[in-house]
């Protein structure tokens, strides 16, 4: 038997690591034979085989001798391994033949065999809480009669196993010794035949029938041998469906985007659109040990963009405040933009979040005015989303004169108030704003399906939407950050207590509708002594009314398309933005990444975000605030869903390991696991050893603070619960200015927090999750080389990801799928 080694990382004392060559037959056989009076006292019915009535025997583990005849059946030596490792049984005879499937299982959680062949079989450690033994049989027959051997596998709970990955500034995607990379999916990879492979060169179209760009939020939905329909359990197939944030503008074009007397080309600019969105491609691995690859002529392979159309679903659906041009009853919706991080419904839908979509609007001078002044209701609402009058509108799409003069494509993106057009919106794109800032839902199994926008969850910078822990007759919960400085977090609970039958529905958008259309949103509010408090906003409650001296809210649709405004009046509490929120799928609780916060104050600070402080660079230049960010938490009270009050700490705070241990750098982060800025955030499948018992939490960074010493990374954690570690007065300093602040701080990580994964260069590492079995890790690669241009290029990758220098090419975002060598679970 071989426990096959894990990277050279392997550091742990408990995992058999011997490898050297196991006795031969002879050296056992005499072995045996000294033995033999010994282990004749220690029979067990299991280890004891006839052979021409005379009785062999094993001790346990190892090798049925028979002194008579020299037959042998050897099962190897007992081992010890871990949950999550990948194991062999290798089995030996002499005088003595064994079939197929000779090993099996004897005794201890049930094993899936992932090959039985001849003499070896090979699986994956199960999940296990305590110490707990296998016994495996291996089976042969002599010319007198079957004989068979034992063995034992001894497995661990599972424990993170690899090596840190050190931080670096390669343009190479660094992963730990004893894993792969595999680049699966690219800007400009086309998911139909009729498209022609992707030149790469700004000279390439038809982005609706390509991977978009800015690769984000991410999941994997297996699919069934038919191709059309879910298998939550195939962990070779799948679709992937992932978000295309943003895009890398000059490299989508021959040298860089171009305006032509104050107007985008037409050409340019729908490019530009079409990068945005979301897709949902086939993706599929030779075998259990081959290589992945997508499907280009996947038949549910499909994009998304700003121009598929969609609709409103949830109280906001058909109201005045929708109306425009393009849909003057209120009822359509067209497309979604800047998709950042996702949900996974547990209905087997996929939910897409519109993030930074106001800057993408021109609002022009003198808008204020036309709309009735500052305090009138549509000026305080575009105020407090960020589109203040005066602005061009990221990428000017809105100056593009169109070859076909009815398209409203192009003039949708300038949301000024056209003079003599009606007031109610129906003539101009006034209202285009309130089309966006939802949670969208999309069945990636329907390609036909238009995205439902999810109006009840409010209408924000929404980053990701995760679903807490569905337990049949509660009402389900979904998390959401606002990111944006100073912004909030939410939850939606919906009104519908969870059937365990919906998590397999034939008509999935319908379920959808059935527990996201009816609910309450709530904003959290943190409390200095550790408690917390779900606010809920609700039209005509806790001074959300039309009588409100900011706002006048008119309804709850109103409450919904203006749900910051409702949240200020009811004193939540300003967060270091907001970004992923992921669900411990042991114990509920809830994690958000606060990725950083430069406006953060000495003043501002509050026991939730209790740090600002002056980090440095490498050039001399500092940030000033929280330029790290860190990682907050939370515990439901009574461990439901339905809680309207909570228990909160801090898991852990980022930092240079080189930053003051005392005030700034406070969960003691060294050189294995120092980072900045924490933004995707998910926990590992439940379905696999690595999200059960003590779950893997994986940790994605963007940031700018520390990216002078290390490109982004990907960080493993084993986190431990709300309220493991204490107290704590730290004193903040920024220049001149002093003060003290509390604040709640997690038990410091140590060793179960260690970096993965380092990026190329000038990328954010985002989006990710695995197949169902935890053996393939789908990550996102954004935005590499993004300070560059066609004259500038600064990162080749993935062209180079195999090594090889690839001067010249231009970066492209991407997926990639990392799969450990020994095919264990990755990360354990
Ligand atoms: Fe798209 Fe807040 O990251
Ligand atoms: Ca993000
Ligand atoms: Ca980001």
């Amino acid at each position: 038997m071989t426990d096959v080694r894990a990277g050279a990382g392997y550091d742990d004392g408990l995992i058999d690591t011997n490898s050297s060559a196991n006795p031969t037959i002879q050296e056992i056989i005499d072995q045996r034979y000294s033995r033999r009076q010994t282990l004749f006292g220690g029979l067990s019915a299991l280890t004891v085989a006839t052979l021409g009535g005379m009785v062999t025997a094993c001790g346990g583990d190892g090798a049925i001798v028979s002194s008579g005849s020299g037959t042998v059946v050897n099962a190897g030596s007992a081992i010890t391994t871990r949950s999550g490792k990948a194991v062999t049984l290798t089995g030996s005879t002499a005088n003595a033949t064994a079939g197929n499937d000779a090993w099996t299982q004897v005794s201890g959680p049930a094993v899936t065999f992932d090959t039985r062949t001849g003499t070896t079989a090979t699986f994956i450690a199960p999940s296990v809480s305590t110490s707990t033994a296998l016994t495996f049989r291996y089976s042969a027959s002599a010319s007198s009669g079957a004989i068979t051997a034992d063995t034992t596998v001894t497995i661990q709970p599972a424990q993170i196993d690899f090596a840190a990955v050190p931080k670096n500034l390669n343009d190479i995607v660094t992963v730990p010794e004893g894993y792969s990379v595999t680049v699966l999916y690219r800007l400009g990879d086309p998911i139909n035949t009729a498209t022609p492979a992707f030149a790469n060169n700004g000279t390439d179209t038809n982005y609706a029938a390509r991977a978009g760009d800015h690769h984000d939020g991410m999941s994997f939905f297996g699919l069934s041998a038919t191709g059309n329909t879910p298998d939550p359990a195939n962990s070779l197939r799948g679709l992937l469906v992932l978000n295309h944030e943003n895009i890398n503008q000059a490299y989508l074009h021959p040298n860089g985007a171009t305006t032509v007397g104050g107007a985008r080309p037409e050409g340019e600019a729908l490019k530009e659109m079409e990068c945005h969105g979301v897709s949902v491609v086939e993706i599929a691995r030779a075998s259990a040990s081959g290589t992945w690859s997508y499907v280009q002529a996947g038949a549910l392979n499909r994009r998304i963009t700003p121009l598929t159309p969609t609709t409103f679903a949830g109280p906001v659906a058909g109201s005045a405040a929708l109306r425009t041009l393009f849909s003057p009853t209120a009822a359509a919706g067209r497309g979604t933009i800047n998709n950042c991080a996702n949900g996974y419904m547990p209905w087997g839908t996929y939910m897409t979040n519109e993030e930074n979509w106001a800057g993408y609007f021109r609002r022009d001078t003198g808008d204020v005015a036309a709309r009735g002044g500052a305090t009138a209701k549509a000026n305080v609402s575009l105020a407090r989303y960020g589109i203040p009058e005066g602005r061009a509108g990221n990428y000017g799409w809105a100056t593009v004169t169109p070859a076909d003069a009815a398209s409203t494509i192009y003039r949708r993106w300038n949301i000024t108030a056209q003079a003599g057009a009606a007031a109610d919106g129906t003539a101009d794109f006034r209202n285009e704003a309130n089309q966006f800032g939802w949670v969208v839902e999309i069945d990636p199994f329907t390609n036909t399906a238009a995205p439902r926008k999810r109006t009840a969850l409010g209408r924000m910078n929404h980053e990701g939407c995760w679903a807490g822990r569905t337990i049949v007759g509660v009402k389900p919960a979904f998390y959401m950050g606002d990111d944006a400085q100073n912004e909030y977090i939410y939850k939606f609970v919906s009104a519908t207590p969870w059937a365990a039958a919906d998590a397999s529905p034939s008509d999935r958008l319908a379920t959808g509708d059935k527990y996201l259309n009816t609910g309450t949103l709530y904003v959290a509010k943190f409390n200095a002594d550790g408690t917390g408090t779900w606010l809920p906003l609700i039209f005509g409650q806790g001074g959300i009314t039309a009588t409100n001296a900011t706002y006048a809210f008119a309804d709850q649709a109103d409450v919904l398309i203006n749900a910051r405004l409702a949240a200020d009046v009811l004193g939540a509490t300003k967060m270091d933005r907001p970004e992923w929120t992921a669900i411990n799928p042991m114990s509920g609780e809830m994690y958000c990444t606060l990725t950083n916060n430069s406006s953060r104050t000495v003043a501002t600070t509050d026991a939730a975000n209790p740090r600002a402080y002056t980090d440095p660079r490498t050039n001399g230049t500092v940030t000033n605030g929280n330029a790290n960010g860190h990682i907050i938490r939370l515990r439901e009270t009574g461990d439901t869903t339905e809680a309207t009050a909570f228990a909160w700490d801090i898991y852990a705070f980022g930092a240079g390991s080189d930053l003051n241990p005392t005030n700034i750098n406070l969960s003691g982060l060294d050189a294995t696991n120092d980072f900045s800025s924490p933004d995707g955030l998910w926990f590992a499948r439940p379905s696999n050893p690595s999200g059960l018992v003590s779950p893997l939490m994986w940790i994605e960074t963007d940031d700018g603070a520390y990216t002078d010493v290390t490109n982004c990374m990907l960080l493993a954690s084993m986190p431990g619960t709300v309220n493991d570690g204490g107290t704590r007065t730290i004193t903040n300093t920024i220049g001149s200015t002093t003060g003290t602040q509390a604040t709640r701080i997690g038990k410091a990580p140590g060793t179960s927090l260690r970096r993965f994964l380092v990026g190329c260069k000038e990328c954010e590492i985002t989006g990710i999750d695995s197949t169902p079995d935890g053996r393939s890790l789908f990550v996102n690669i954004q935005h590499p080389g993004e300070n560059g241009s066609p004259s500038n290029i600064t990162s080749n990758w993935p062209a180079n990801q195999n090594g090889t220098a690839a001067t010249g090419q231009r970066p492209r975002s991407a997926t990639i799928v990392i799969t450990k060598n020994d095919g264990g679970v990755v990360g354990l």
